[in-house]
């Protein structure tokens, strides 16, 4: 049976504990990378770029890709090809807007996204997988996950909602579980955005002063402020566990918002031959930014 975690203290207002945390928790080094970093500074001193990439290029290189992605599901339709993508990371990694992106001009009938809320008392206690397999696609689909399976190896892990040995038996049937998809011939592509402390905190601070996008926060996000190294062992084993040579994992440094738009969508493309595929228009990936379970910092 899953273990109760630590009770999250809800009778206060979720806005206003970003800043608190930024005040009164965060690491002095994470707190003086923002205090003192100007706008488009990227805050990881570790990352290959210091600045983003000017918004027109990345205007441009997006409506390149974006036409790219309408090709490639043009002929998904007409080959009756099937797409996974899975979107994770941690929380404020920037999953959703890459998501947006990629799903922008495509017909939604066709394109879906997939963002499942916790399971419910039933589904706890099914079969793992059993909850995601009724979202996968059919011929002629793009399914993208907005998370997926993979919160048994971190976020539950980290909060403590499902025990031990569920985990491992998470992590022994995993690799059947993804070759099984692949082998009937779906293509599933794995994307792990991978996003600096700093930076995170920073999205999080935005997120809490914008009306429009305070609906992102959760208790969840709050809470995991404090525990960003619980975080990066659940990740790392996580990653070690599931890198196989039918599912590798492709990990995109996206504390560059827009390079790791551009890199995710290149990932996808990449991974499918469709009529028309135009190379040059898709461009080479940055191994500056995008690698594999080792490009994690
Ligand atoms: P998101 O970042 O996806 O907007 P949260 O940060 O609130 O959402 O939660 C992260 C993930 O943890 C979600 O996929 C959510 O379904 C999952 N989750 C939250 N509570 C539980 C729970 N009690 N048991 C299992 N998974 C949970
Ligand atoms: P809420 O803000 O109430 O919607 O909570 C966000 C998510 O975190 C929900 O899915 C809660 O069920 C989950 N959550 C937070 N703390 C715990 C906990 N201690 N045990 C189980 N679930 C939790
Ligand atoms: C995002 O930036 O959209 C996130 O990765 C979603 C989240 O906050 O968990």
């Amino acid at each position: 049976m899953a273990k109760t975690s630590a009770p999250v203290s809800k009778d206060v207002p979720l806005v206003g504990q970003i800043t608190r945390y930024l005040r009164d928790g965060a690491p002095a080094k994470i707190r003086r990378a923002i205090k003192e970093a100007d706008k488009d500074d990227i805050l990881d001193t570790s990352y290959p770029y210091r600045e983003e990439i000017k918004k027109s290029d990345y205007e441009a290189r997006m409506e390149a890709l974006q036409i790219e992605l309408v090709k490639m599901l043009r002929d998904l339709i007409d080959t009756g090809k099937r797409l996974v993508v899975l979107f994770e990371g941690r929380d404020a990694a920037g999953k959703g807007g890459t998501i947006e992106v990629m799903r922008e001009n495509l017909n939604p009938r066709s394109a879906y996204i997939v963002a499942l809320p916790k399971p419910t008392e039933r589904e706890a206690g099914q079969w793992y997988f059993q909850r995601y397999t009724d979202w996968l696609p059919a011929a002629g689909e793009i399914a993208l996950f907005d998370r997926s399976w993979y919160n048994r190896g971190v976020v539950e892990k980290v909060f403590g909602f499902s025990t031990e040995e569920q985990r491992q038996l998470f992590f022994r049937q995993l690799p059947d579980f993804e070759r099984l998809l692949v082998e009937d011939g779906v293509i599933l592509v794995k994307l792990w955005l991978d996003v600096g402390q700093a930076e995170q905190l920073k999205r999080f601070l935005d997120r809490e002063g914008d009306p429009l996008k305070q609906w992102k926060l959760s208790w969840i996000d709050v809470e995991g402020l404090a525990k960003w190294d619980d975080y990066s062992n659940a990740i790392r084993e996580t990653l070690d566990m599931s890198h196989t040579p039918a599912a590798p994992w492709t990990v995109i440094r996206s504390d560059d918002k827009r390079r790791a738009r551009i890199a995710a969508i290149q990932t996808v493309l990449g991974a499918i031959d469709y009529a028309g595929k135009d190379k040059d228009a898709i461009g080479s990936i940055d191994p500056r930014i995008v690698g594999g379970p080792a490009t994690l910092t």
